[in-house]
């Protein structure tokens, strides 16, 4: 009987693969669709909105779907590999399909393609997250040869266009300006967005682009592709349009320095790259991302998340029991969550006093904190305040006991003068020991002071002159190593404490990808929390990123009235980093008030669609908006950045109603004793004409800013 059972399986999946021509790959509005050749390559045959009926009939498509180098490719290759015997060629043949369904909504398909000469295999895994419309595509690489093969190029995916023009949007920055946008038409020849900076994947450029077909897409109209990479290391997205006008995007690793041995047996993953296709604009795509974000690609996506007082603007490395225990009161005042110690907590032979010296010596600096965290969680929690910490594992100061004691323990060139970034230098994180010892710092904090609820992670620097003492010869393994060793280490941390709440933070905003957002629930975007800055920033990330994950404090950094630096930190992960002492007696019942209204409303800011209305880098304002997912509740935010000398502004049209609704209308958020300019008390419209006719949601004054709440009758 279990033998006849088995014969029926195999003979089911040889017919299978026989009749398997074409490979649906579909979501709820799109379909990615490939197609084996007679010559038994694999093509893509399309890639749009969803076809519900001709798939069948589609042609074969004459892109190959994920191209190697070294036979007859003209251009970028997808895959690269050099064989044990030195052959640098590979043709890829389809093998086999199969495709499983996780459960209703998710589905992986696994396209087994193998070399026609040499016993190498590559699988193309695409998962698709149906109602998200999200499709994330990774790439398996092995072999049987008698030695290692090196893999040079090893894409997580490529994608082919056939459109008359092509409109990239790329973020870019720096330090306290990241998520700087561009737009711009691609030319003939190759474009890449890459990073080389090793620890971080963002800073200079971001692993995230849209890419939209013929002509510019703007925010509900336009068909695009977004994507990005979930790699918190060196990207490269390349973008190639060749002699006939076909666009590839290959997607991945960046390949640079990073030629990579890979011994008979073992299987090279690719990160993933996850993207979504709209043909109503950008916006649907950042909702998209913010639907599958919530449900799969952050940590606890969908669990609560605690607002915060932060002491590091107010009080850098100046601090002491006393002073923070005056602030735990503070925090309690507020009526905020947690308190976050930050930086300048640690180290005695080399006290943590400023950012040149401390880092590695991770014990409690006695004259600051002679009673320990222990302490300090326990009077917090007294003060019905939780304790988070600060802590920035990954790195070392020249000056510290650490590095005394293991230099063989840090990334550097051996024969070369150190090279340093904020005073510090790497650990040499391929190191097992190393992992251990990285572990055991987070571990140990917890284990040793229970009560812990809340750790920063910060990573404030990136490579240079990189050598890892540890890998010795195979330096070229170096990049990919240290993020696959991050997150061995998160896995780790993850088995233990599954749901302890984690920033990633890397001097601001380096480290923003869904390859590390896996094992953190939040980021910090940007060390400027200027609002009128982090309008802009903060709009960069809400294309890819929910606003549950974008931490945004109140802080002193810019001289704007409270009530706008607190609206503007309201549409993100709300959090305080500001001497509440020094608040006058109304700025503390404003921003009392204030938690209390964003506690209230934190499901719809964080888990609502979000629509942006007014574009901050089109009109001198900026106004966003977010609804429930049954269309009875919603939040507005209007901020009025500048106004011109004799400018109107007009009223907005806002979106993601339900027309035949009526709507009550309500400026909240009101600083004590002023009432609202914009809206009269108890308004109410239709959904209808709220979304035609639109609604006065700015004053004209220049720095000021209104939270409007739309709630259905
Ligand atoms: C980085 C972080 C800041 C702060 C400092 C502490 O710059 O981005 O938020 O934690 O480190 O040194």
């Amino acid at each position: 009987m279990k033998t006849s059972c088995i014969t029926v399986l195999l003979l089911a999946t040889v017919i299978f693969h026989l009749k398997a021509q074409i490979i649906p790959i579909e979501t709820r509005n799109f379909n990615l669709v490939m197609s084996v050749g007679k010559n038994l390559k694999l093509y893509q045959s399309y890639l749009g909105n969803k076809l519900l009926n001709s798939i069948k009939e589609l042609p074969q498509g004459k892109h190959e779907a994920y191209i190697p180098s070294g036979t007859d490719n003209l251009f970028e290759p997808a895959i690269r590999i050099t064989h044990a015997d030195g052959n640098p060629s590979l043709e890829l043949l389809y093998v086999s399909v199969t495709s499983k369904k996780q459960d209703d909504n998710v589905t992986t398909t696994i396209i087994h393609l193998k070399d026609s000469k040499y016993p190498v295999e590559v699988n193309l895994n695409f998962t698709a997250y149906y109602n998200e419309d999200i499709i994330k595509s990774c790439t398996e690489i092995k072999h049987a040869e008698k030695k290692a093969v090196v893999v040079s190029n090893y894409a997580s995916s490529m994608l082919h266009f056939d459109a008359e023009k092509y409109w990239l949007t790329q973020f870019y920055g720096d330090w306290a300006e990241e998520m700087r946008m561009e737009e711009s038409k691609l030319t003939h020849g190759i474009k890449i967005l890459d990073s080389k900076l090793g620890t971080r994947a963002d800073m200079y450029q971001t692993p995230a682009f849209f890419l939209s077909l013929d002509n510019p897409s703007t925010e509900n109209k336009g068909e695009l592709i977004a994507g990005t990479l979930g790699w918190t290391g060196n990207f490269q997205l390349a973008f190639e349009i060749d002699e006939q006008n076909s666009l590839r995007v290959i997607s991945g690793i960046n390949p640079f320095a990073s030629a990579y041995q890979l011994e008979p047996g073992k299987t090279f993953i690719t990160p993933e790259f996850i993207f979504t296709y709209s043909n109503h604009g950008k916006g649907q795509a950042s909702r998209n991302f913010h639907h599958w974000a919530t449900n799969y690609g952050i940590m606890d996506g969908k669990k609560d998340r605690l607002t915060l007082l932060n002491n590091w603007e107010a009080t850098q490395f100046n601090f002491d029991e006393a002073k923070l225990s005056g602030i735990f009161g503070e925090a309690n005042k507020l009526g905020v969550d947690l308190f976050l110690l930050d930086d300048g907590w640690f180290a005695n032979k080399y006290p943590r006093n400023n950012d040149r010296a401390g880092l590695g010596d991770w014990e409690e600096n006695t004259k600051k904190l002679p009673n320990g965290i222990g302490h300090l969680v326990k009077d917090a929690e007294s003060k019905s305040v939780k304790f988070g910490i600060w802590l920035e594992p990954e790195m070392v100061n020249p000056k510290s006991r650490l590095y005394e004691k293991h230099p063989d323990w840090i990334l550097k060139l051996p024969n070369r003068e150190e090279h340093y970034y904020r005073n510090q230098l790497v650990l040499d994180l391929i190191n097992p020991a190393v992992q251990d010892f990285v572990y055991n710092i987070v571990d140990e904090m917890l284990t040793k002071n229970p009560g812990i609820a809340y750790i920063k992670w910060d990573c404030n620097r990136m490579m240079t002159n990189t050598y890892s003492p540890y890998l010795k010869e195979k330096q070229s393994h170096v990049y990919i190593d240290y993020v696959r060793s991050f997150y061995s280490i998160m896995e780790r941390l993850r088995k233990k404490y599954p749901h302890l709440p984690i920033m990633l933070c890397s001097g601001g905003g380096g480290r923003t990808d869904y390859g590390a957002l896996k094992y953190f629930t939040e980021f910090w975007p940007s060390d400027n929390t200027d609002p009128v800055e982090r309008v802009f920033i903060e709009w960069g990330y809400s294309y890819f990123f929910p606003s549950f994950a974008i931490s945004s404090h109140v802080t002193s950094w810019g001289k704007q009235s409270l009530k706008f630096r607190t609206d503007v930190a309201m549409m993100g992960k709300l959090g305080y980093d500001i001497e509440v002492s020094k608040m006058t007696e109304k700025d503390l019942a404003f921003s009392q008030q204030a938690v209390k209204e964003y506690k209230r409303l934190k499901n719809i800011i964080w888990h609502g669609d979000e629509y942006r209305l007014v574009s901050p880098h089109e009109e001198p304002r900026a106004v966003v908006m977010f609804v429930d997912s049954i269309k009875s509740k919603a939040v507005l935010f209007s901020y009025n950045l500048n106004t011109r000398f004799g400018q109107t502004i007009n009223a907005v049209r806002l979106e993601g109603l339900d027309p035949d609704k009526n709507y009550k209308v309500k400026e909240i958020n009101l600083y004590p004793e002023t009432s609202s300019r914009i809206v009269r008390s108890e308004q109410s419209f239709t959904g209808e004409v709220l979304m035609n006719k639109g609604l006065n949601v700015s004053s004209n004054m220049a720095l000021t800013s209104a939270v409007i709440e739309i709630i259905a009758q």
